[in-house]
Order: C-alpha cells, then sequence, then structure tokens
C-alpha cells in the first residue's frame, strides 16, 4: 500500500499542510525542498494571473493526489512519445531525449522526491516544465496530440489498474485464509442463527466458508470493473480526439491496456462513471468485511463467547480498567459506510453531467484514490483477524440446545411417513421433551451440497484459480508495459508501494 498515500491519502509530512494550507503556507519538509527546475506556469497561460481564492478552490487538494499519479502520468507520457515518432508526428531525436527525461522524473516520482505546488495545479504541468526545462523545444512538443483530460484518465486508469490487482491479490489470500480454516473447523458445531435467534445445526466452519464464497463475489465483481478500467483513453484529447493521425492501438499495447476505449466521448464520461462503478465495487468488499466484523463483535461477547480475539488485537479504555474493546471491529464496521460514502459521492458528482469533459470530474479523483487505499488496508487487517481469532469450541458446543434440533425433529418424523406440516406441529410441542441428538450425527446426516455436513470447498476454491489466472493475466500485462516504459525502475508504478522504488 502507498505509505505516502495511505487510508487518509495525504502524506503524513503534510497532514499539518494539507488542514491549514488556507492560513499559512506550510515549509516543505527537507526531502521535497528541491526546487522545481522549472517554473513555468501554468500549462494555459496566457498572460494573466489566476485570482488567488479562485485558484485555491479550482485546484483544490488535487496537487496533493497527483503526487500518487506523477509515475503514471510519467509512463503514460512515454508511450504517447513513443506513439507520435512512429507516426512521425515528433523527430525520433527528441523522442529519445524525451523518454529519458520522462523515465527519470517517473524514478524520482517514485522516491517522493517530486514536489507539486498549488501554483502547478497538477502532475501533467510539473511533468511537462520539467520536461521543458530541461531539453527547450522537445519538452514543448510533449503534448502534441493530447489534453490533460485524456492524460489525467489515463494516469488514473494506470494506477487502479495496479491497486486493483493488488485488492484482489490480498482478497483472495483473504478467501484461501479463511477456506483454510473453514476446513480445519468443519466439525465444529454451533447454533446457526436467523433474526439473530437460535435456528438449526451449524459449524464454524460453515461461517468462515460463507464470508470466502461473499468476498469471492465481491471480488468478481472487482475483476468486472477491472476491466472496464483497462480500457486505453488516450487519442480521445479533450473529448473529442484530434485531427492528428494519432495510433490508439498503439499506445494501448504499448500501456498493457487490454483494449482502446472506442469512442473519444465516451471515454469522459466514463471517466466518474467508471470510478463510481469501482468504489461501489470496492463498497462490496467494505460491506462484506464489515458484516464479517459484526458477526466477531456478537461472537466475541463474554455471555456468548464462541470466539476470543487476542488481547494484542483489541484496545483497552481509559477509564474501565477490566475492559477489552473490539475497536478494530467496530472501526471495519464503520468503514463499510465510509466506503459507501465515497462511491456515492462519486455516483453523485456525476448524474445529470452534460456531455464532454467537465471539471466536476476532478472531484471523483479523491474518494476512488481513498477507497483504493482505504479498502487494500482493511484487507490487510482481516487477514491479521482471520488469522488470530480464536475459536472456542466448547462453549460453541455447549451453546446447541434443543431448539437447535427442533426442525431436525421434525424431519425425522418425516423420514417416519408424517407428513411435514403434521410432523412440524409434533416437533413444536415435543421438541423440548427429546433428548438432545448427537450433533456429529446430525451433521453427518446433512450431505447436499454447500450444506455444514458437506463444504463442499472445491467449489469456491475453483472460483480461486480462475480469478488468480484472470489476475496473473492482467499483472503480467501490466508488468510488462511498464518494465518496457520504466526501464530499470522495479515497475511498480504506486509511489511508496513495496517495490516501487530503484533496485
Ligand atoms: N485536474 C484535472 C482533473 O482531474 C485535470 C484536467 C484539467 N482539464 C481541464 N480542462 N481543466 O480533471
Amino acid at each position: 500500500m502507498s505509505e505516502i498515500g495511505g487510508w487518509y491519502y495525504e502524506p503524513p509530512e503534510l497532514v499539518h499542510a494539507f488542514r491549514h494550507t488556507h492560513l499559512h503556507p506550510a515549509p516543505l519538509p527537507a526531502s521535497r525542498t528541491r526546487s522545481n527546475l522549472a517554473c513555468m506556469g501554468k500549462l494555459w497561460e496566457k498572460g494573466y494571473d489566476l485570482d488567488e481564492v479562485i485558484e485555491r478552490f479550482t485546484v483544490g487538494r488535487d496537487y496533493l493526489l497527483d503526487r500518487d499519479l506523477l509515475p503514471a502520468d510519467a509512463a503514460a507520457s512515454i508511450a504517447h512519445v513513443r506513439m507520435l515518432a512512429e507516426a512521425k508526428l515528433l523527430a525520433r531525436d527528441d523522442a529519445v531525449a524525451l523518454e529519458n527525461e520522462l523515465r527519470s522524473i517517473a524514478g524520482s516520482a517514485l522516491q517522493g522526491e517530486i514536489d507539486i505546488r498549488r501554483e502547478d495545479e497538477d502532475c501533467h504541468t510539473v511533468v511537462e516544465a520539467r520536461l521543458t526545462d530541461a531539453l527547450g523545444e522537445a519538452g514543448k512538443r510533449v503534448h502534441t496530440g493530447r489534453s490533460r483530460n485524456d492524460q489525467v484518465t489515463a494516469a488514473t486508469r494506470l494506477f487502479t489498474r495496479e491497486s486493483l490487482l493488488d485488492i484482489t491479490d490480498e482478497g483472495l489470500t483473504l478467501v484461501v485464509r479463511l477456506l483454510e480454516r473453514a476446513e480445519e473447523e468443519q466439525q465444529t458445531v454451533m447454533p446457526g442463527r436467523t433474526h439473530m435467534q437460535i435456528a438449526m445445526l451449524s459449524t464454524f466452519g460453515l461461517w468462515l466458508a460463507s464470508w470466502a464464497e461473499q468476498l469471492l463475489d465481491d471480488l468478481e465483481l472487482l475483476e468486472a470493473v477491472a476491466r472496464m478500467n483497462d480500457r486505453n483513453p488516450l487519442g480521445s484529447a479533450a473529448s473529442y480526439g484530434t485531427p492528428l493521425p494519432l495510433d490508439r492501438e498503439l499506445t494501448a499495447r504499448l500501456l498493457g491496456f487490454e483494449s482502446v476505449q472506442n469512442n473519444v466521448l465516451a471515454v469522459q464520461h466514463s471517466r466518474g462513471t467508471l470510478d463510481g462503478r469501482i468504489v461501489s465495487a470496492l463498497a462490496g468488499v467494505a460491506s462484506t468485511l464489515g458484516r464479517i466484523a459484526q458477526d466477531l463483535i456478537l461472537f466475541s461477547l463474554p455471555e456468548i463467547g464462541y470466539v476470543e480475539l487476542p488481547s494484542e488485537l483489541c484496545s483497552g479504555s481509559s477509564i474501565m480498567p477490566q475492559k477489552k474493546n473490539p475497536d478494530v471491529l467496530e472501526l471495519l464496521r464503520a468503514r463499510a459506510a465510509v466506503v459507501e460514502g465515497w462511491a456515492s459521492q462519486c455516483r453523485d458528482v456525476v448524474r445529470g453531467l452534460p456531455s464532454g469533459y467537465n471539471r466536476d470530474l476532478q472531484d471523483t479523483k479523491e474518494p476512488l484514490l481513498r477507497a483504493l487505499a482505504g479498502v487494500q488496508e482493511e484487507l490487510a487487517v482481516a487477514l491479521v483477524l482471520v488469522d488470530r481469532l480464536e475459536p472456542n469450541r466448547d462453549r460453541m458446543r455447549e451453546a446447541l440446545n434443543a431448539e437447535v434440533f427442533a426442525t431436525d425433529y421434525a424431519y425425522e418424523l418425516v423420514r417416519e411417513g408424517v407428513p411435514f406440516r403434521e410432523a412440524y406441529r409434533r416437533a413444536a410441542e415435543e421438541y423440548t421433551a427429546r433428548d438432545l441428538p448427537n450433533p456429529e450425527k446430525a451433521l453427518a446426516e446433512r450431505t447436499g451440497t454447500g450444506t455444514p455436513g458437506n463444504l463442499n470447498l472445491a467449489a469456491p476454491r475453483e472460483r480461486v484459480t480462475s480469478l488468480k489466472e484472470l489476475s496473473r493475466s492482467r499483472r503480467d500485462r501490466h508488468v510488462r508495459a511498464m518494465t518496457s516504459l520504466l526501464g530499470e525502475i522495479v515497475p511498480r508504478i504506486i509511489p511508496g508501494s513495496a517495490s516501487g522504488r530503484r533496485t
């Protein structure tokens, strides 16, 4: 996960700046004081200065968020430059010089060495300014045949692709772990509940595997949006293409996109819409994790005690010495709502927008980046929980009472030939008077697919394999493309991510 991004998407050293910039411009930390080589001003500079109040408002937090997009933007620019050279719209020498410079910009950006100031507006301006500063004329040619509108979309999609791949991998690790624990707990009998009341015989294994299968649904939806994200927006320019002979298929291949997003106007229409779909799919994962957390809060109540959370996962109270609070579970539960809020922000920003690019779209960037970072963090937390939670098998077994087996009794009578409705009535009157059946025997009777007696873990495991294959081929394509574009830099484009540094 991006250290720079993280949950709040604020570089730790800039948290102060983030909150108080309108009062006191924060001094840059030492690592960021390298002056921006070029201060060429706005890309749209036409001889007047933007009012400061308006600038602060229109740039918003974009100049901070764009730090994370900078390496992806540089990679997309290399592909653009190679394509311009192929199309004879740029001299070979210029293309080579631009490519080398862009690669060094990507490397510095991955190390967190490039600052974007509010007056720069965005990462695109900083990249172009650096190129022009280093290369003069050639730098001024890089923007041929593109607009910041397709540029930001390309960078966001590359960043999102890598991030969704990480999330899918971590999600699948969690699913696999849940299934392993389910296998261990196949015989761990416990009461199953509906309406939170005791219902029928269940197992802790059924519970664990049920959430694994639910997460697989969530990850399959995520795979569908990852595919929608994996289309090349470059060449759509401002929204209507250009009169230049741009080769959109070539930039798609170079950037490892699965396809070209065909209609140039549809590219802009899909920007915030797709962000909303991605964040909604992420909200699905968050919702599942929140529900797992809710069950664990219930299961770990001392009065129930099916599960124990090790102390190192719980927090204490500042006043009540005896407390061991499941704060982590409560915050997982809350985050489901928070992520859904971001999804709704994206959906609401695009609702009713007229066609073509509108600056409103800038405001779907932050919820997207926050959701990607936030859900990835949640998956890491959930893995720790699933690894460490300790089932109290005796407590689960002790909780099996006559109610758990009332329905089983009705079915015993059905087996003897009594019509179900009659058996139901008799069981209702007689179930409390019966001896409790042997739970293991009752479990063994449940042979239907996916029932507590037959979890059929092969089925979810097959789904894991299919998802892994899809994600592996996307990852291979991504890594191949980024390696070919960024060269010796370890091909990670998310700053601060584990291997996103020079070797
Ligand atoms: N920061 C802008 C965004 O995220 C970049 C594109 C600006 N385009 C424009 N036409 N003003 O949308």
